[in-house]
């Protein structure tokens, strides 16, 4: 059932509320399965352990495939349009994906890969990554796609933390001009993870590469040698479903874990529900299937509701900066989510690019990632939409698996810069410091969650103390979710943005540590402190304060060279926009760096420092702000 009418909304909120069990039991009998569950929910958010639909058996890939093959076979389940306007795109019906679903999940098992194996996707962004994904899924292994914009190492650390047994990869990506070689990448990262067995490649770029023998091969030899019949492995709820990294504020990324039955029902129930997916649109998702945005909303969500999801290879501006627009208009998009950083970056290459294109196929726009400025949120209103498309602006993480705040479009109000309401089944509240609940309105605290949701993360991969301390520690009995937040007048949300160290650029996600530590390999760097600051198209930039061992002499050379490091480590989403060299960093008398002072420095906001007096040496932040002033 979807929720038409700002009525039911609220009956469904009071009744997620009251009947929580009940309410989520419905939703689950929508879906095939082997076996019903035993127990709804056992949860305690002290250890923190959550189980949804215990003891039940399923498959998720034949609730996104088998089940619509009946009434949609001939349905496009995908529609690919690749990043050259002149190459011919394609369109897989449900019944075709099914197929080379089923062939790719013989492959793997040819292969051998088994249950539970954890099998590394580094691929770009074309209809093999989700027919590869459909198929770890299928099979039960447990997929890990890492973004193809990932350096050789960040690849490399992912496929360790979990042990991958198959890397399948590409001979390259392309991206707009460039073609990313993914293959000379990935060989790179695997000269350092021992756990990788094989290696499956696709051939798309034509990219000339090695192919070492015993370990490399072809996805299209593979897929010859087998069967287009495949029984899908039956799975409990609880199975892992997925592992998907994402940055913290301290030390590497973390293996998020998704789990099979909570996480399905809560990808349809939210897609279907906040953009008002209605049979027969075309639906299209930006975001890249290296993110969760991807895993959720061009693949599961989509598909499981039996939709045509969309999936765009390219870039935004490539061959110009129409492309977007083209997009919608040649294949009537109906429903169109994307990133506030692409919105102001397509806003900033002027209107002209928008006129070109007939756009009144839209009927709901979406955004995701970071809070979208007023200007941004107005100008996609009127310049996108006309004026008649609801926005939503949906709130959720990686660790969130899916929606959890947004206006439900065209059904419950939009309003510029907030996202407005918890979808029903997800009691988010605002704690102040003492982890009390904030009750007056328009007074910011941390956004929390209070009772668990069925796609939630259940784990850190190999480091369930990690998972706790991050998410379940700051506030006994509560989800934090490191964002802060008010309520208006209302009752609806406004997010504020990280109240930890962590920096959202262009939409990423981004660890101070890791870029720290990327910036400390150079030679000549002794300590490096990395802020954000505004931003006007990429939402903040990369701020990083560095000490040198000796004063560089060649200040730009070393600028090129820690961005040559950042690179390499982390990946280019990471560079910085400045570096200012700098003799000291503030930090208090227990050694913690005052990224507070660093931010404010930065954004050029230095009449209100904030209390200083934890500082160990004062002078020293005199002696940053001169030197900003002077470069
Ligand atoms: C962080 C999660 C969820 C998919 C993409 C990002 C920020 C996300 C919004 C929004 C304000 C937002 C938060 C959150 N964020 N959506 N609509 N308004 N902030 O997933 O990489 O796990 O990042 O993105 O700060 O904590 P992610």
């Amino acid at each position: 059932m979807k929720i038409t009418s700002l009525q039911q909304y609220n009956d469904q909120v009071r009744k997620a509320k009251d009947s929580p069990e009940e309410f989520w039991s419905e939703k689950a009998n929508n879906f095939k399965w082997h076996k019903k569950w035993d127990k709804v929910l056992e949860w305690d958010f002290t250890k923190p352990e959550v189980k949804w639909f215990q003891g039940g058996k399923l498959n998720i890939t034949e609730n996104c495939l088998d089940r619509h093959l009946e009434k949609k076979s001939n349905q496009i389940a995908i529609k690919w349009v690749p990043n050259n306007p002149n190459e011919v795109g394609v369109d897989l019906t449900y019944l075709q994906l099914h197929e080379k679903v089923c062939r790719f999940s013989n492959v793997l098992v040819n292969n051998g890969v088994k249950k539970g194996d954890r099998i590394c996707l580094y691929m770009p962004m074309v209809p093999e990554l989700t027919i590869a994904v459909l198929a770890c899924a299928r099979i039960g292994a447990i997929h890990s796609v890492v973004f193809a914009g990932f350096s050789a190492k960040s690849l490399s650390d992912r496929i360790n933390d979990a042990d991958c047994k198959i890397l399948i990869t590409s001979d390259g990506g392309f991206r707009g001009e460039k073609i990313t070689p993914l293959k000379d990448i990935s060989d790179e990262a695997m000269k350092t993870t021992p756990t990788i067995k094989l290696c499956i490649v696709l051939k798309r770029t034509n990219s000339s590469i090695k192919m070492q023998k015993d370990r490399d091969i072809w996805w299209h030899d593979e897929i010859d040698k087998v069967s287009l019949s495949n029984n899908a492995e039956k799975m409990d709820s609880e199975d892992a479903l997925f592992i998907l990294y994402t940055s913290g504020s301290t030390g590497t990324p973390k293996g998020i874990v998704h789990t099979t039955g909570g996480y399905m029902i809560y990808a349809e129930y939210s897609f279907r529900n906040v953009f008002q997916y209605n049979e027969g649109d075309m639906y299209w998702c930006t975001a890249d299937i290296g993110w969760i945005t991807g895993h959720s909303y061009i693949i599961y969500g989509p598909l499981l509701a039996g939709a045509t999801s969309l999936m765009f290879e390219g870039v935004p501006t490539y061959p110009d900066a129409g492309r977007f627009w083209r997009i919608v208009e040649e294949n009537k998009v109906n429903i169109f989510y994307t990133a506030p950083t692409a919105i102001r970056a397509l806003e900033a290459h002027g209107l002209e690019y928008v006129k070109k294109y007939n756009l009144s196929s839209l009927k709901v726009l979406g955004t995701v990632g970071e809070p979208i400025n007023e200007d941004a949120w107005n100008w996609y209103d009127k310049e996108i939409g006309n004026n008649k498309c609801p926005i939503v602006d949906t709130w959720w993480q990686t660790e969130t698996g899916g929606i959890m705040i947004s206006n439900l479009a065209g059904v419950t109000d939009a309003k510029a810069t907030f996202a407005t309401l918890p979808l029903p089944g997800i009691q988010a509240c605002i704690l102040d410091d003492e982890g009390k609940e904030i009750q007056e309105k328009n007074k910011s605290g941390k956004l929390c969650v209070k009772y668990p949701w069925p796609s939630m993360a259940r784990t850190i991969w190999g480091d369930h103390k990690r998972f706790r301390e991050t998410y379940f520690s700051a506030f006994k009995g509560y989800y934090f979710s490191g964002d802060g937040c008010f309520i208006n007048e209302k009752g609806l949300f406004r997010i504020t943005g990280r109240v930890d160290d962590v920096i959202i650029v262009s939409g990423h996600n981004l660890g101070t540590a890791e870029i720290e530590s990327a910036i400390d390999e150079h030679e000549n760097v002794c300590e490096s402190a990395i802020v954000g600051f505004p931003h006007n198209i990429k939402g903040n930039g990369v701020y990083a304060y560095v000490i040198c061992h000796q004063k560089p002499e060649n200040k730009k050379k070393l600028s090129e060279e820690i961005n040559k490091l950042i690179t390499l480590h982390v990946g280019p989403i990471a560079k910085v926009d400045k570096i200012q060299f700098v003799d000291g960093l503030p930090k208090t008398r227990s050694g913690k760096i005052m990224r507070r002072i660093l931010r404010k420095i930065a954004s050029d906001d230095i009449n209100n420092l904030g209390d200083t007096s934890t500082l160990l040496d004062p002078f020293v932040v005199q002696s940053i702000i001169a030197g900003k002033q002077k470069d």
